[in-house]
């Protein structure tokens, strides 16, 4: 990162499952970033997520949030956990995308989830920086590859997962892309 001043926390599960003040700012930065296009999230939709489905993902195992900070200020965040194969999300990529990618992909695998970056803090390595974390922490897990789901139109992300190795996968709605990265060089998966 270029800006000095920024650091990246990490939490852990518990921390989000109990700590409703940072689900409270984790809310405001969801709400102004997924508030613009391509997302275009009800203003509402931020604290619905991070009081409901961020609180259940954070039983996850392996779950860690990291959140880029300056001054106590939330810049950012994003992050990760090992994904269940009877999950619903892992039965939502089976009913759509080509079963080789599937079985190629699903289970053990991580899970990256809701890269962040508040507008105004964009373009000095704050959304590389809590990428990299989250990647980094899948990586010592063991789980050797970690897949995400971004919309096509989504180009700044586009552009930094393609930059950090990440491949298409399959499409699975019009405009969202099931994206994965391998750990382990020379696996073609
Ligand atoms: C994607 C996002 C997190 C990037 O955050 P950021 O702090 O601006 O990213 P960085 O400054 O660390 O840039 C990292 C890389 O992203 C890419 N990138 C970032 N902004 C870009 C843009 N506007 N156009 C093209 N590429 C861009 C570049 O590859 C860049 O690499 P570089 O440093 O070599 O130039 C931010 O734009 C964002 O929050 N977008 C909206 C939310 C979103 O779409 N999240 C993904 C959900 S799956």
């Amino acid at each position: 990162m270029s800006d000095g001043g920024v650091v990246l926390r990490r939490c852990d599960g518990d921390r989000v499952r109990s700590d409703h003040a940072l689900r409270e700012r984790i809310a405001a930065v969801y709400t102004t970033v997924f508030g613009e296009p391509p997302y275009e999230e009800p203003p509402d939709r931020g604290p619905r997520w991070a009081h409901g489905p961020l609180v259940r993902h954070a039983a996850l195992p392996g779950f860690e949030l990291v959140c880029a900070e300056r001054a106590g200020a939330l810049l950012g965040f994003a992050y990760g956990a090992i994904g269940r194969d009877d999950s619903w999300f892992a039965g939502y990529i089976r009913e759509r995308a080509p079963r080789e990618v599937a079985e190629a992909w699903l289970g053990g695998h991580g899970e990256l989830a809701e890269l962040a970056v508040d507008p105004q803090e964009r373009g000095r390595g704050v959304g590389g920086a809590l990428h990299d974390a989250v990647v980094e922490h899948l990586e010592q897990l063991g789980t050797g590859r970690v897949i995400l789901v971004t919309q096509r139109a989504a180009t700044a992300a586009r552009a930094l997962y393609a930059a950090r190795g990440w491949r298409d996968l399959a499409e699975l709605a019009p405009g969202s892309v099931l994206m994965g990265l391998r750990f382990t060089k020379g696996d073609a998966g």
